[in-house]
């Protein structure tokens, strides 16, 4: 029998299913330190992580190693220079997960517009005496213009949802999206800049790559209006979080909500300090039926990838597919 690690807790159901066809071990514990990870691929197959960083050091220290399938679908965790001068396969697990990540990102820009977590912890401090006509004024959502960056799978998603909130949508992307999905989300193409200066709520929806490290930061938050909203369901380091509590602090925006950070979870401990800000612990996939899909996905990845299974060598999610059938360099 091939072996594996899963390197993090994960659905029992789930192991039980890859004991099908491996020999598992399996962390159910802590985070693996890097030295921990390396330790216990050494004599792996095949692993499955959830954005445990995978380099040239570990790739090196696990000979054996040919595939890493990662419960995300973001993979900025590989490096995948070194995954491809490797011969080592990398797999995610992209669309399960866009619904329910849009419907996320819709609930930290409303309650980030709306100012839902500031009042109630303003509420639960006991601090509510009287009504007031003045009480935590927001700014409005519906027939407001949203601004996405990162018009893929999960940015579409999104912005189909804006149509029943009347919404103006624009977007920024590397490339545009093909003209009949422009149309059927009456979406219109625009610089950043131009993004910046018109939207009122700004959600960012791309992979975190080196070219896209702090995507908005001083620069781009003054450009944005008073009274708009930024939202981040893509990858901490897309905003620089220093520049976001000053912009915050000094009114350049209304509010913001996170779900990702810099260093997370280790975050900025400023964030911590502006009320305006709503912030959640990296859960913007985290429904029952769609972290259940996203676990299969990714054990399916890795079954099908070490040659197991009814889809052996085809397996669906392959990130970087030029290594496939290659020997493990
Ligand atoms: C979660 O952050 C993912 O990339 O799936």
């Amino acid at each position: 029998m091939q072996k594996i690690l899963v390197a993090r807790p994960i659905f029992p159901d789930v192991i039980e299913r890859l004991k099908q066809y491996f020999e598992v071990d399996w962390n159910n514990g802590d985070v693996l330190s890097a030295e921990e990870l390396t330790r216990r691929l050494a004599d792996k197959d095949g692993a499955l992580t959830a954005g445990d960083p995978v380099g040239a050091a570990v790739l090196a220290a696990a000979p054996r190693l040919r595939v890493v399938s990662n419960m995300a679908v973001g993979y900025n965790n590989f490096d995948i220079a070194a995954f491809n001068a490797a011969n080592v396969l990398g797999t995610n697990t992209p669309d399960v997960l866009n619904e329910s990540t849009a419907d996320f990102g819709w609930a930290l820009m409303m309650a980030a517009a709306r100012r839902v977590a500031e009042s109630e912890h303003w509420l639960r401090a006991g601090q509510w005496q009287k009504w007031a006509y003045d009480a935590f004024l927001g700014s409005d959502v519906y027939g407001s213009t949203l601004g996405v960056i990162g018009m893929g799978r999960i940015g579409q998603a999104l912005a189909r949802r804006a149509r029943g909130f009347n919404m103006q949508v624009i977007y920024h992307n590397r490339s545009r999206v093909a003209p009949e999905i422009e149309a059927e989300l009456n979406a219109q193409y625009v610089s950043k800049a131009e993004l910046l200066k018109r939207a009122d709520h700004v959600v960012l929806v791309l992979p975190y790559t080196r070219d896209n490290h702090h995507t908005i930061g001083a620069a781009e938050l003054a450009q944005m209006k008073p009274t708009a909203t930024l939202t981040n369901i893509a990858r901490g380091g897309i905003v620089d979080d220093a520049a976001l509590v000053d912009a915050l602090r000094a009114g350049q925006i209304a509010a913001a909500g996170l779900d990702v950070y810099e260093g997370e979870p280790n975050l900025n401990p400023a964030l911590l300090t502006v009320p305006n800000i709503v912030l959640t612990p990296h859960i913007a996939s985290a429904t029952e039926a769609t972290r259940r899909a996203m676990a299969n996905l990714a054990a399916d990845n890795l079954i099908a990838a070490l040659g197991e299974g009814p889809n052996a060598g085809r397996p669906a999610n392959p990130v970087n597919p030029e290594v496939l059938g290659k020997a493990r360099a």
